[in-house]
């Protein structure tokens, strides 16, 4: 297969490294967005060697500054015209409520805002690499947690003093979903694709700022979760496969396209997320819902 280029977001770590790994064993071009230099730079050097593949290179970008998306949309834009697969996989939860320096509340900044900004500002090198022939795709990575969402708040946004973290961890999952099912409706399929995935409950670093129950959980059940590795198969089933070329709009669970919550498919919620999302982002030049 030819070499394609991939963004993987929060690829130094858990499922994320793992996808990375998954894309440059296969010879592809992988630029990883993280955050911390250091962390980036131990992963793509595990990554390189273990692969062979050194076409593998650093975006760095907190997820939480809007300003840091944009100005990593510009250089992933100057380093490559054409972005064949975005992965949306970084995501985090947190036991106390924390505001961004844009002012939103972080698991809603980091899980929802970032990704909807991320792929506002990567149309044009997706556009282009879906124009060369085979559709270009957004692969963001969801989880079983969104149902148990509960009731959304008034602007999406938790503006509570008491702070149910996983709650609130949840709800942004929900809108992952939400997200990929009204931007494919937005997206020429034949031009860029747009799926969710649940990845599994994952041994990975992911909980380690959640709440006490979830660190709990994570500590306790660690031998009996999944691996990053296999972890990683949907995203990288998603992100490849020529079997779901054609797929758009879904969301997949161990390589099989499976029904989201009802609340998923409410297609009015997904409406007033979208316009919601482009206020906090001002990522507002998306093409017209089909
Ligand atoms: N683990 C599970 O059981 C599970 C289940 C369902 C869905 N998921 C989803 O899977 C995805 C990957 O999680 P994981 O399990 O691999 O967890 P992980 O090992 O904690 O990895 C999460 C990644 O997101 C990055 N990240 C967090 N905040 C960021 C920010 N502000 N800017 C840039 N990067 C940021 C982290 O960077 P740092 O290392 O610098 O913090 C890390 O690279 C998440 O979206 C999660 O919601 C996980």
């Amino acid at each position: 297969m030819q070499p394609l280029t991939y963004l993987v977001t929060g690829a130094n770590s858990g499922i994320g490294r793992e996808t990375a790994r998954g894309l440059a064993d296969a010879g592809h071009r992988v630029l990883m967005l993280c955050r911390d230099e250091a962390k980036a730079t131990e992963a793509r050097a595990d990554v390189v060697d273990t692969t062979g593949n050194d076409d593998v290179e650093i975006v760095l970008c907190d997820l939480s500054v809007q300003d840091e998306i944009q100005q990593a949309a510009y250089e992933i834009s100057q380093r490559a015209d054409a972005l064949d697969v975005l992965v949306n996989n970084a995501g985090l939860v947190l036991h106390e409520r924390e505001i961004t320096p844009d002012g939103h509340e972080y698991q809603f900044a980091v899980n929802h805002l970032a990704p909807f900004l991320l792929t506002h500002e990567l149309l044009d090198p997706l556009r282009e690499a879906g124009s060369q022939g085979r559709a270009a795709r957004v692969v963001t990575v969801a989880s079983e947690a969104h149902r148990s969402a509960g009731s959304v708040p008034d602007g999406f946004e938790n503006q509570e003093d008491s702070y149910r973290g996983f709650k609130v961890y949840a709800q942004t999952k929900l809108y992952n979903i939400l997200f990929t099912r009204a931007l494919a409706l937005r997206l020429d399929p034949g031009i860029v694709t747009a799926n969710c995935l649940h990845p599994g409950v994952v041994g990975s670093n992911f909980g380690r700022e959640g709440p006490w129950y979830v660190r709990w959980f994570m500590k306790i059940a660690r031998p009996f979760l999944t691996q990053p590795d296999e972890a990683a198969d949907t995203s990288l089933f998603l992100a490849t496969s020529p079997e779901v070329e054609d797929d758009t709009g879904r969301y997949y669970i161990d390589r099989e396209a499976r029904d989201p919550s009802g609340k998923a498919q409410d297609e009015a919620l997904a409406a007033e997320l979208w316009r919601v999302s482009e206020e906090a982002t001002g990522a507002d030049s998306w093409p017209k819902p089909r």
